[in-house]
């Protein structure tokens, strides 16, 4: 889906960049006098959309109780845990606040391969772990998979965005059960959860909605169970947390991401947020408070309702990962980029025979 060009979207800054009322901003403080709604002090972060304002402690004790809740909400049982960590400010926050809550965790990173952007990635990874001693391990996809993300533009053009997003899942679960552990945390925060279910209900992918609950059991032993305890957060709170916890995400911008539909879905919701403080959190949270929803969805994925999911995968018989045909979908795409090297090759060639030709006439 394009932005039409004359939009009124098209001039609204994501909030990431400074706009409407900051949450913790230097240039615009809240007055001298405003109160932290917990102790009482000199007030300095503002959260508009739960109409309260916060000292630095009180806010990083909000933070720490939105992720405690979140947790107490899925009903997770505390085991060792696989975070994905990307280098940007959310799995950055997560890795702290998980640790900070007594979880034994590890590190898992996936290098791209993308230059310039990769290696800031992995930096930041590293700076972070090792000022915290925690433990991490990187992987890079042409390793892994046998092609990097810029390898993948150049063969298959205009998808690389979400290719790229099908690939880092389907290695998160791979390297996840790889290492070891069986439950993997990623970063997705509030705002990545609104905006991802506002296309799917756009598209009326309705299966994707129940998918997106914040804690999915694993449904296979080579399938680790997901969790995303930032979904209570929004993206200013996130940055504000690691602002005052002193945490320095990346700060480039991967340049296959520009024009993502999803960053679309996100504006069109901080639209609304911004005349109406707190529609992004209901919107999110009435879907995924909705049990008949969640029933219902889940007798539609299950068709009859009762189909056991384990038996529904197959193994790949290439790499041996499940898979719902006799090839994963990692396997086929890796054969799609075969063939499209092959056949860009042999173009080549045949232009260069041409070429020669040309010459000796
Ligand atoms: P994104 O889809 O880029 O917004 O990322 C969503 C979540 O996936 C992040 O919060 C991380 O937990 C994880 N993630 C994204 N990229 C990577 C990566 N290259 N390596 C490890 N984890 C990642
Ligand atoms: Fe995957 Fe940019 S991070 S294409
Ligand atoms: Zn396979």
């Amino acid at each position: 889906m394009k932005m039409k060009k004359n939009s009124p979207l098209k001039h609204y800054s994501s909030p990431e960049q400074s706009r409407g009322q900051p949450v913790l901003s230097s240039d615009r403080p809240l007055p001298r006098g405003a109160k932290c709604n917990r102790c009482r002090g000199q007030a300095e972060v503002h959260l508009p959309s739960h109409h309260a304002n916060f000292c630095p402690d009180c806010f990083i004790h909000f933070v720490r109780t939105a992720v405690i809740r979140a947790l107490k909400e899925v009903n997770f049982q505390p085991r060792p845990l696989m975070v994905a960590v990307s280098g940007g400010k959310d799995s950055l926050a997560v890795w702290d606040l998980l640790h900070q809550l007594g979880y034994q965790t590890k590190g898992l990173h996936i290098n791209l391969g993308i230059s310039g952007f990769s290696e800031a990635s992995s930096q930041a990874v590293d700076d972070f772990a090792s000022s915290r001693g925690l433990e991490w391990s990187e992987y890079c996809l042409e390793d892994v998979f046998g092609y990097s993300i810029p390898e993948v533009h150049r063969l298959l053009r205009g998808k690389t965005c979400s290719l790229c997003g099908r690939l880092k899942r389907a290695f998160f679960n791979r390297l996840t059960v790889r290492e070891g552990f069986n439950t993997l945390v990623t970063g997705h925060n509030l705002d990545d959860e609104a905006g991802r279910l506002l296309g799917n209900l756009v598209g009326k992918r309705l299966e994707h909605v129940y998918k997106q609950y914040p804690y999915l059991p694993s449904p296979h032993p080579l399938i680790p169970a997901k969790l995303k305890p930032l979904y209570r957060l929004e993206i200013k709170e996130l940055l504000a947390y690691c602002r005052l916890k002193n945490i320095t995400p990346v700060q480039k911008i991967c340049s296959y991401s520009r024009g993502a539909t999803s960053h679309t879905f996100k504006q069109a919701l901080d639209f609304l947020e911004d005349s109406m403080p707190g529609t992004k959190r209901s919107f999110l949270f009435s879907y995924l408070r909705d049990s008949q929803l969640k029933d219902r969805l889940a007798c539609e994925q299950d068709g009859e309702g009762q189909r056991d999911r384990k038996t529904e995968y197959g193994l790949c018989q290439e790499c041996g990962c499940p898979a719902y045909a006799h090839r994963c979908g990692i396997c086929s795409l890796r054969q799609r980029l075969g063939d499209k090297e092959k056949s860009k090759q042999q173009r080549s060639e045949l232009k260069r025979q041409h070429l020669c030709l040309e010459e000796q006439k």
